[in-house]
């Protein structure tokens, strides 16, 4: 008996010094195996017992116990210690991406598509669906439709860069949306639509061979004058947030309006008094509009007799730069961010 007590206390001191002497989590389970196992010496002493007698056999199995027991809180304090120092050790190793957050800025839409998405909000109030379409469009679409004939002199406004083969050409304006809606669709039409267009210019401070514009269209029944003025001001006000800008109306000529207009707005920098922006003359011109010409109305198949309606369009440029008083369009098409981000005034 004397020796299975010591050989009990021995093989408790091997497993604890082995158990306090590991140092990973891995080693520890393996340790753990060997100890609690059926090759563990423990586990001989114990198929020992069966021959031993009474109090005998009673206080070895105890011992065992003891030992067995002792072993676990071991094994499980060891545990414990060895996750803490692990998870520890991997919270110093963690890279946090998210440091230095202050040094990331964060980008914005820019300041065109900015205003373009004000322009469709504002004409959205007023029952204008957004539209959009092809920026490389047919010969009709773009100009003969609208009532200028391959032979028109007011094609030469608008050069463009011809692609010889079957007419194809980049829009020289967005006028031809209105033709692609009114072919598909039923009157009444009240649509909104923007996008890029290309015109053969030599670049300057007020020209580019790419820009952007809007374009409005209604047809309906007694579309008039006065719809064309009243819904055009209500919306400019908006887009301007000013409530004292009023529209006046010029006598133009586009071919596929009579009558035309250019529309001018109360110049808002000096509320009419006249300035440097605009030239002294107290109003500022936005845009080109009219009555849609009886013509046009035919080469879409609606009749110029029930029906009537107005068209607009005009750069969403033109208002951001009178806005924040700015007098060059290529700065638009720079990206220099330092430009951009001033653009705060949309
Ligand atoms: N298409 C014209 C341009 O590019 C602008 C314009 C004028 C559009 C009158 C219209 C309109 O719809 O009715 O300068």
């Amino acid at each position: 008996m004397q020796n299975l007590t010591e050989e009990i206390l021995k093989a408790t001191k091997e497993a604890l010094d082995d158990i306090s002497s590991c140092s990973d989590i891995q080693s520890l389970r393996k340790i753990s195996s060997v100890y609690k196992g059926k090759e563990s010496k423990l586990y001989k002493i114990l198929t020992e017992i069966s021959k031993l007698q009474g109090d005998e056999k009673k206080f070895i199995g105890s011992c065992i116990n003891e030992s067995k027991e002792k072993i676990d809180n071991v094994l499980l304090q060891k545990e414990q210690e060895l996750k803490i120092s692990e998870y520890e050790k991997e919270e110093s190793e963690y890279l946090d991406i998210t440091l230095n957050k202050e040094d990331k800025k964060l980008g914005s839409t820019h300041p065109v598509t900015q205003m373009i998405q004000k322009i469709v909000d504002v004409f959205s109030l007023y029952g204008f669906s957004h539209v959009t379409d092809r920026e490389i469009e047919t010969d009709w679409f773009c100009f003969q439709a609208l009532n200028m004939d391959v032979d028109h002199p007011a094609r030469e406004m608008q050069d463009t860069f011809y692609i010889e083969e079957n007419h194809i050409l980049p829009r020289t304006h967005t006028s031809s949306v209105q033709i692609r809606t009114m072919i598909k669709a039923k009157p009444p039409i009240r649509i909104i639509s923007a996008g890029r267009v290309y015109r053969n210019e030599n670049q300057d401070a007020r020209h580019s061979f790419m820009f952007y514009q809007y374009e409005g269209l209604i047809i309906d029944n007694n579309i008039s004058i006065a719809d064309l003025k009243s819904i055009l001001t209500q919306a400019l006000r908006k887009i301007f947030e000013n409530d004292k800008i009023d529209l006046r109306l010029r006598h133009s000529y586009f071919p596929y309006t009579e009558p035309s207009f250019e529309i001018d707005a109360t110049c808002m920098l000096c509320q009419g008094k006249g300035c440097k922006v605009c030239d002294f003359k107290g109003w500022l011109e936005l845009l080109g509009a009219g009555m849609v010409h009886p013509q046009v109305l035919r080469n879409v198949k609606i009749d110029p007799k029930k029906y009537q309606g107005f068209a607009f369009g005009g750069g969403p440029e033109r208002l951001i730069m009178i806005k924040n008083e700015i007098n060059d369009t290529r700065l638009f098409y720079e990206n220099d961010l330092r430009f951009l981000s001033q653009l705060k005034k949309l």
